[in-house]
């Protein structure tokens, strides 16, 4: 049975999905531009203090490697070059051969190094415990069902041990039962307990969560657990 998520006004107009990633799973946007432009008039101006939020949350420091899952037009990987400094890693993939394009444009605008690769969430091309942060935001709701728990498998597979791991995303209270969730779960929707839930299953500790007081965003961050 497919689990394909609806199309939108960013996915509409594709080119016959020859600008994907292989292998991935979910609705990919194709209209950076638009994409970014939406996302200033949605946030009405607070995107800055979102993406800093987001960042403070992850806490990524000098020297350390970060990867953004689903980076879409890397505002938030191109904000993090400053955290980890001249040292430090930044790398971003989204499956989206246009968001990756601009994305990669938008480092050279701004003179940032950035490494930003179309790769699918669920077989990141990057060897096991490569990073000290792995993040992913606003993407969860992209993905169908079994999509969201590859994507926390490939989040714990690359990620340090001692590292942590980062997922944010529009979510829904899930006291909600029956059919209509149901429904609206398979329209995109995430039900907030399912983001450290997600984590847990992946065989992270969840250190922290709760909602992040814009809209009806929530995150999870994790730790890789000592003992494993
Ligand atoms: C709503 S955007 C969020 C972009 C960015 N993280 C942000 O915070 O603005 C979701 C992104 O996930 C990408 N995406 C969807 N499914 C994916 C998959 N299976 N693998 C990689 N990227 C995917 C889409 O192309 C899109 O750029």
């Amino acid at each position: 049975m497919s689990e394909a998520a609806p199309a939108d006004a960013f996915t509409r107009g594709m080119r016959s999905g020859n600008t994907a990633a292989a292998g991935a799973r979910g609705v990919l946007l194709h209209r950076p531009r638009l994409y970014d432009l939406f996302v200033e008039l949605a946030l009405i101006g607070r995107e800055p203090s979102f993406r800093r939020q987001v960042l403070d949350l992850a806490a990524p420091r000098p020297g350390e490697a970060m990867l953004d899952v689903g980076c879409g037009t890397g505002s938030l990987a191109l904000l993090a070059r400053e955290a980890v400094g001249a040292t430090g890693v930044i790398c971003g993939v989204d499956a989206s051969a246009e968001m990756i394009s601009w994305a990669r444009q938008k480092a050279r605008r701004i003179g940032v190094e950035a490494d930003f690769r179309r790769a699918a969430a669920q077989a990141l091309p990057y060897p096991d415990a490569s990073f000290d942060v792995v993040l992913s935001t606003l993407m969860l709701h992209r993905l169908p069902k079994r999509a969201r728990t590859q994507l926390a498998a490939e989040a714990r597979r690359v990620v340090k041990p001692g590292g942590r791991v980062l997922v944010v995303d529009f979510a829904e209270e899930s006291r909600r039962k029956g059919l209509r969730r149901h429904l609206r779960h398979r329209q995109g929707l995430v039900a907030w307990q399912e983001i450290p839930a997600l984590l847990e299953g992946a065989g992270l500790s969840v250190v922290a969560s709760g909602p992040l007081g814009i809209q009806t965003v929530h995150f999870a961050l994790a730790a890789v657990r000592s003992s494993s």
